[in-house]
């Protein structure tokens, strides 16, 4: 660490046991204090920060250079170390009982005043930071978050080369590999007229690499999607994507398991195993959602069979009717709200779907508030509260309709609850969840698509169904949940062509259409593929996750606004008549 021939020690290093030792750091002035007679600055590096002292009667030069420098000037200090003073030391500061009493200074640059102050701890536009992202990244708080992903990202790397995995580079200039978003696509000046896609993840290569015969497979692989984006996602992230061959689904889970065990143990977090599995339906059906946070409760309650004679018409209707549900969650702590904050939770669930949200405040004083309790019998109030286990200062939330869209809205108002009462989620919660239906309806697009992806393998024993009842089969898949998030996904993959092509073609392909796009992948299973499966971990995610931000940002050095700019170098930006013509392009 200190044989740079610029400084001696880092910014964060030294200690009262480094008590008169001659030391050169470099670094950014932080602040700068003068004191009468005195001048202090706290040194700042990636490492730390050393308050230097500068007194006229020890060093004069060295003083009138202090008094010329400002904040985030990067300067070489010379100097002994001492103690403070008795009753100075800063015991919140690992180096916080020395300074360095200075000898020499040096300027190495100037700095304009930066538009914003490099502190953790200011409410800032991020605009403001993205714009000026260099000097964000100054900011202890950015640098511990670079410095985390590294960590975690070299420990995956460590944990699946020590399990015998090849990590292979593919392409970025490749032909659409579809997951459900937008291409990104890229002329080509050799080929006017042609285009290459960049890949939305290495999922076809990685099957061909199995044919290939490369058995254990791994690449830190940048994935690119045009899609909407939001806190959890960017245009360009970065997955570490896994494949393995001459395996089943549990061979397959059991490494990842592991790998992921020993990679978060190597950041401090334990991840017990075996990790819990819930199915898609029962993840739907008790959290209405497919990625859910266990650290608190507040579960869907199925109270259909409740009101099948209720004198309430949407519950009653509901309850008759195939496919539909009327499902509900206790909100312990709402009951108490006034029913105006109450009410405007209809808007809430509208934006999940809902046509209403009925409910019923249980008062701390015994009563009942509520818009439709006069439709209920005491049999069914009774009924209810069993079922939801109701004590004063509950509010119970109700949404009946079509099944899975009742519990999604649900899950909806179990998350805007939690938030707005504040529960605490303490610690990670890690789970899979498992046995997603192979595809579902598309009702924009008046076609089935892949719940995960095109190549996924159907459970064998409801293949025959595949043209008869599609939303039936299931699948051979599995999502990494981590702290109700989607922090990974998986599954096993169709090995056989014909297999394949009916897929292809369930999914609204034509058989030219599927050779077009997919020829090369149909082929390579004619060739001996083996059995296959993986995964793929959404490392931007998990890093936000551990890092505790609330976007990937946060964890990303340069990332985009939800427009999709890059606010530093103005990215996306016009391109020049000449690079148009060079690749055949005329803008319309
Ligand atoms: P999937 O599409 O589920 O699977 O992606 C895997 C994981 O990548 C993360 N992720 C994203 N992170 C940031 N920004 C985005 N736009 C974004 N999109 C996805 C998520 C997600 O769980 N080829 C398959 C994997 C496989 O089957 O092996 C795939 O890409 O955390
Ligand atoms: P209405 O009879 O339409 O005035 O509705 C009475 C209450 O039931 C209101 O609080 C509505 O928000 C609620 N409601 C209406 N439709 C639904 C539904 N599908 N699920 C749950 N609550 C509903």
């Amino acid at each position: 660490m200190s044989t740079f021939s610029l400084h001696t020690h880092t910014c964060g290093e030294l200690r009262a046991s480094d008590l008169g030792a001659n030391v050169v750091l470099t670094g950014w002035v932080w602040h700068r204090r003068d004191h009468g007679g005195l001048i202090f600055i706290d040194l700042r590096d990636r490492e730390g920060l050393t308050q230097v002292s500068f007194d006229p009667d020890v060093a004069g030069d060295a003083f009138h250079t202090a008094e010329t420098v400002r904040p985030e000037w990067p300067i070489k200090v010379e100097g002994v170390v001492r103690l403070r003073p008795e009753g100075m030391a800063n015991p919140n500061l690992a180096t916080g009982d020395i300074e360095v009493l200075a000898t020499g200074i040096e300027v190495l640059n100037k700095s304009k005043t930066p538009a914003f102050q490099i502190e953790d701890k200011i409410d800032l536009n991020e605009d403001l930071r993205l714009r000026w992202r260099y000097l964000d990244l100054r900011r202890p708080s950015m640098a511990a978050n670079l410095r985390l992903r590294s960590d975690f990202t070299f420990a995956m790397r460590k944990a699946l080369h020590d399990r015998a995995f090849t990590e292979v580079e593919t392409p970025a200039l490749f032909k659409s590999t579809p997951e459900g978003a937008r291409d990104f696509i890229v002329p080509s000046r050799l080929q006017p007229g042609n285009f290459y896609a960049l890949p939305q993840s290495p999922q076809l290569l990685k099957q061909l690499l199995m044919v290939g015969g490369v058995e254990r497979y791994y690449q830190v692989a940048k994935c690119f999607r045009d899609e909407d984006l939001r806190a959890d996602r960017q245009p360009e992230f970065t997955q570490v994507d896994i494949e393995m061959s001459f395996v089943d689904q549990d061979d397959v889970m059991g490494a990842l398991e592991d790998v992921l065990k020993e990679a978060f143990a190597s950041v401090g977090v334990d991840m017990p195993t075996p990790l819990r599995r819930l199915t898609y339906r029962e993840a739907m059906e008790t959290y209405g959602t497919d990625k859910p946070d266990t650290r608190y409760g507040m579960r869907l309650h199925d109270v259909t069979k409740l009101f099948a004679n209720s004198k309430f018409k949407v519950f009653a209707t509901a309850a008759n009717t195939d496919g539909q549900a009327i499902k509900c969650i206790n909100a312990k702590g709402a009951g108490s709200w006034a029913r105006s904050k109450i009410d405007k939770l209809s808007k809430v669930a509208q934006a999940f779907g809902a046509k209403g949200l009925a409910w019923i405040a249980f008062r701390e004083d015994g009563s009942v508030n509520s818009p439709i309790v006069k439709f209920f019998g005491d049999e069914e109030m009774e009924a209810l509260r069993a079922a939801c286990d109701v004590e004063p200062g509950d509010l119970v939330l109700f949404a009946a309709g079509e099944r899975m869209q009742t519990c999604e809205i649900l899950g909806g108002m179990r998350c805007h609850m939690a938030d707005a009462l504040e529960l605490p989620r303490e610690g990670h919660d890690f789970l899979w969840v498992v046995d997603f239906p192979l595809v579902h309806w598309d009702d924009e697009r008046k076609a089935y698509a892949a719940e995960h992806q095109p190549f996924t393998q159907p459970e064998e024993a409801d293949i025959e169904r595949l043209d008869s009842d599609p939303l039936s089969v299931g699948s051979h898949t599995y999502d990494f949940v981590m702290d109700g998030y989607e922090a990974g996904g998986g599954g096993m993959r169709v090995h056989n062509a014909d297999l394949q092509m009916r897929i292809l073609k369930l999914l609204g392909f034509t058989e030219e259409a599927a050779r077009e796009q997919f020829g090369f992948l149909l082929e390579a299973l004619e060739y001996g593929a083996p059995p296959m499966g993986g995964f793929a971990l959404g490392l931007d995610r998990v890093c936000m996750l551990l890092a505790g931000a609330d976007s990937i940002r946060e964890v990303k050095a340069f990332p985009k606004t939800t427009n999709g700019n890059d606010l530093m170098s103005s990215a996306p930006s016009a391109v020049s008549e000449r690079q148009l013509k060079e690749v055949d392009l005329r803008l319309l």
